[in-house]
């Protein structure tokens, strides 16, 4: 753990230069758009330890997979988000010196992330190695509001001397991702110019193998001007062309105590959104749009427009303000990466803040996103987060039947682009197969929550027939147990590989058979659609519903009638039974064990058993509940970003205040303090989405029941009050927490009754109750 970024409720603080931290503040301090985004870089040039990131939504490149030894039915590629154009290019040399803080000596810095206005800024006094001084302040935003745009604010004031300075503004594309299969660069140049103050420079992603995967080009275009002392003034600027590189070399003078202001302002249009013969046109176009705008009105809207944003979601939490900068902090880096806008874009990850995981699309985004958008957004985002699966269908039902499944059996990816599997690990992308089960809970999610039963008809079913019959393929009948198995899976604690009868898959299976099942009976109401999709699926009712029946019936489920707990998977109590306690100088397990040490022990990667405690809640009593929690927690070392939050609801239920506070903390404050020692490499964007259920759902104790919104809160002793505000179908709710009541604000017109515990609560249009708990 580290614990070196400043508590504040509002700003992440580096106060004091920490360049062993570089690569894990510069993910910390990650901007974005929902369109475009990247790492808290620095402007100018740095020779440290540091991950340049610069990333434009939706554009990848198909990398071709990498494996020691080929197996059947990998895929051919991972799908990598593409490190592209850096737009933030600000380098500085005096007299032949480069100004560079790995070089020099730095003092009075400070680096904030400013989240309530969507700002990163920065602040230094740095020594030349030939003693000559300077003041730096940037600041630096993805405007929000054109959201294809940045701009950076770059202030210079000499303190000990006056001289003439040379400065580079620059577009580099000369890029390369770290993660790299083969060392491959995957940026080809098609076309750059420069005139004064102006640079554009249009790259194309290298042609693959696959035709399914098209290539992609991005006009990255930007234009500075220069002001001193509020007025603008004209520098003489040397353009400077090089391989996927362009930029601008500036003579500036500077003289000592006056301060210098670089506005430069920049933009990244890709083809998916531009007809490619357009690309720089558009490019030139947005940046006049922009530039004639200006800095400070650039700067004055992004303020504004977050200001929306978090009267919107915000979250606040009374009397601890780590626990409040944590959940803020999670926040805003969903609300950067993902806006709901475009329905081809989806939930990587990592988000703009790293490379790592590759594709955009895990189960993440169903199992863990989706509470999230459902309860503060519009509905339609929720919505374009299923349709993207049902887009995905055909490849879905593609990819199964390469591995041998037919008759429009479905297997979404585990990690995806565009639908086609790219993950490349066989007992992830063959095994790992409870993801196909997500999506499907995912279509019940939202129908709860929404009530728009409608979608079954539209999307839902024709989803669920598809995963309906991959599970009905995927088991077997054992006539040794008299029952149906499910062999050789990875569960979702991915500690234990190729496992006969996960638990939580088994279960999961199941009840995406019972649910095809209810949704079939649901969409009959509308014969003609029925039809339809009955053609469309070839689907032939008597047959495959007599199976699924039997199937439900006879499924095999391990269980130890002993300690009265599912069995995570067959054989697990053949496990030397430890607890996490019992390790705690090896931990984390995944950097210092030998994989297969991992697998022969007992520890846990995340919720598994308790995935499925989680998702079917109202199948099992607080008892059973209690038992599996007492028995699988302790031996979980949360190595996954996604598992704590699963098990602040779950403590939060028991009532198990310390636990849940503690697991509270570790998943809003997993990347600030760097729980998993991974930060660096990007930050865990999913995951902070179940930051948000843990508040909301752990704390607030918010559940669909009765078809209404039910609450039964606790408030962390840590904390003197909480609040939340969801949107639920026509209103929307404010709702505070504090020790003995619960206040709930009816902000819209429309009458709601929820349930508070047992109780059902009438709120009138746009009034105010407090209730006691
Ligand atoms: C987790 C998976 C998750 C993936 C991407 C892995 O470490 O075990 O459940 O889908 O990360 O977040």
């Amino acid at each position: 753990m580290k614990n070196y970024i400043v508590h504040d409720e509002w700003c992440i603080i580096e106060e004091g230069f920490h360049p062993e931290y570089n690569e894990i503040t510069e993910s910390l301090m990650s901007l974005g758009n929902g369109r475009m985004g990247g790492r808290g870089n620095f402007e100018e040039k740095y020779s440290g330890k540091t991950l340049q990131g610069n990333y434009v939504a939706g554009v990848w490149f198909p990398d071709k997979t990498r494996v020691g030894w080929w197996k059947n039915g990998y895929p051919n590629y991972f799908a990598k988000v593409l490190n592209a154009c850096n737009w933030t290019g600000i380098d500085l040399e005096i007299d032949g010196e480069t100004l560079d803080l790995a070089r020099c000596e730095v003092s009075e810095f400070r680096r904030v992330l400013n989240m309530q206005e969507g700002t990163l800024e920065r602040s230094f006094v740095v020594k030349l190695p030939s003693g000559k001084s300077l003041k730096i302040n940037t600041l630096r935003f993805c405007s929000l509001k054109d959201d294809e745009a940045g701009a950076i604010s770059y202030s210079i004031t000499p303190l000990n001397f006056s001289t003439q300075a040379k400065l580079t503004v620059s577009l580099d594309g000369d890029i390369s991702n770290k993660d790299s299969n083969h060392g491959e660069k995957f940026w080809n140049e098609i076309s750059k110019e420069t005139t004064h103050g102006e640079c554009y420079l249009t790259l194309e992603t290298k042609k693959s193998k696959w035709d399914s995967v098209p290539t992609f080009q991005v006009c990255t275009g930007m234009k500075f001007e220069c002001f001193k002392g509020g007025e603008s003034v004209d520098c003489q600027t040397m353009p400077i062309k090089k391989d996927k590189y362009v930029a601008n070399e500036v003579k500036l003078s500077l003289k000592q105590n006056e301060e210098t202001v670089i506005y430069k302002y920049a933009v990244n249009l890709s083809s998916e959104n531009y007809p490619v013969e357009n690309l720089t046109a558009e490019a030139k176009n947005y940046l006049a749009r922009i530039t004639a705008k200006g800095f400070n009105q650039m700067l004055e809207e992004q303020i504004l427009t977050w200001k929306a944003k978090w009267e919107g979601n915000d979250i606040q939490i009374d009397g601890d303000v780590a626990a409040q900068q944590g959940i803020r902090f999670n926040i805003f880096h969903l609300q950067q990466t993902y806006t709901g806008e475009d329905s081809r874009l989806n939930i990587g990850p990592k988000g703009f803040t790293g490379e790592k995981y590759g594709g955009s699309t895990y189960w993440d985004t169903e199992a863990y996103c989706l509470p999230f958008y459902l309860s503060t957004s519009e509905q339609k985002v929720a919505r374009n987060l299923l349709v993207y699966r049902h887009n995905h269908l055909k490849r879905a039902i593609e990819n199964a039947e390469k591995l041998g499944f037919s008759n429009g059996a479905a297997l979404y990816p585990m990690v995806t682009m565009n639908g086609e599997e790219c993950h490349n690990e066989w007992e992830i992308t063959f095994e790992e197969i409870h993801r196909n089960g997500a999506i499907a809970y995912a279509i019940y999610d939202y129908i709860r929550y929404t009530n728009d039963e409608n979608y079954l008809q539209e999307y839902g079913l024709e989803v669920l027939i598809g995963i309906a019959r991959f599970w009905s393929q995927r088991i077997n009948w054992s006539s040794a147990q008299q029952k149906y198995v499910m062999l050789g899976v990875t569960g979702p604690n991915e500690y234990e590989n190729n496992v006969n009868n996960n638990w939580y898959t088994n279960y999961l299976a199941v009840w995406c058979l019972k649910y095809t099942l209810e949704a079939l009976e649901k969409v009959k109401s509308n014969p003609f659609r029925y039809e339809q999709i009955v053609n469309l699926t070839s689907f032939d009712e008597t047959a495959e519903t007599s199976k699924w029946k039997n199937i439900i019936k006879n499924m095999y489920f391990p269980y130890d009638a002993e300690r009265e707990v599912f069995l995570q998977q067959d054989g697990f109590l053949d496990k030397e039974l430890l607890t996490v306690h019992d390790i705690a100088e090896h931990r984390p397990i995944n950097q210092k064990w030998s994989w297969d040490r991992i697998l022969r022990s007992c520890f846990i990667k995340q919720a598994d058993v308790l995935q499925g405690l989680y998702f079917f809640e109202d199948d099992f009593s607080v008892d059973v509940l209690r038992k599996n929690f007492d028995f699988y927690e302790p031996m979980t070392v949360h190595e996954s970003s996604l598992s704590p939050c699963v098990h602040v609801i779950q403590a939060a239920k028991l009532g198990k205040k310390d636990k849940a506070y503690e697991m509270y903390v570790r998943t809003a404050r997993l990347d600030l303090d760097d729980y998993n020692n991974d930060t660096e490499d990007g930050l865990h964007i999913t995951s902070m989405a179940g930051t948000w259920m843990s508040v909301v759902k752990g704390f607030g104790g918010m559940r669909i029941k009765e078809n209404t919104l039910a609450f039964s809160p606790f408030l962390p002793e840590q904390w003197q009050s909480f609040s939340f505000r969801v949107g639920f179908r026509q209103n929307a709710l404010q709702v505070a927490i504090f020790h003995d009541y619960i206040t709930i604000d009816n902000l819209s017109e429309t009458p709601i009754s929820v349930l508070v515990e047992a109780d059902r609560v009438t709120i009138k249009g746009l009034e105010t109750v407090n209730i006691p708990h």
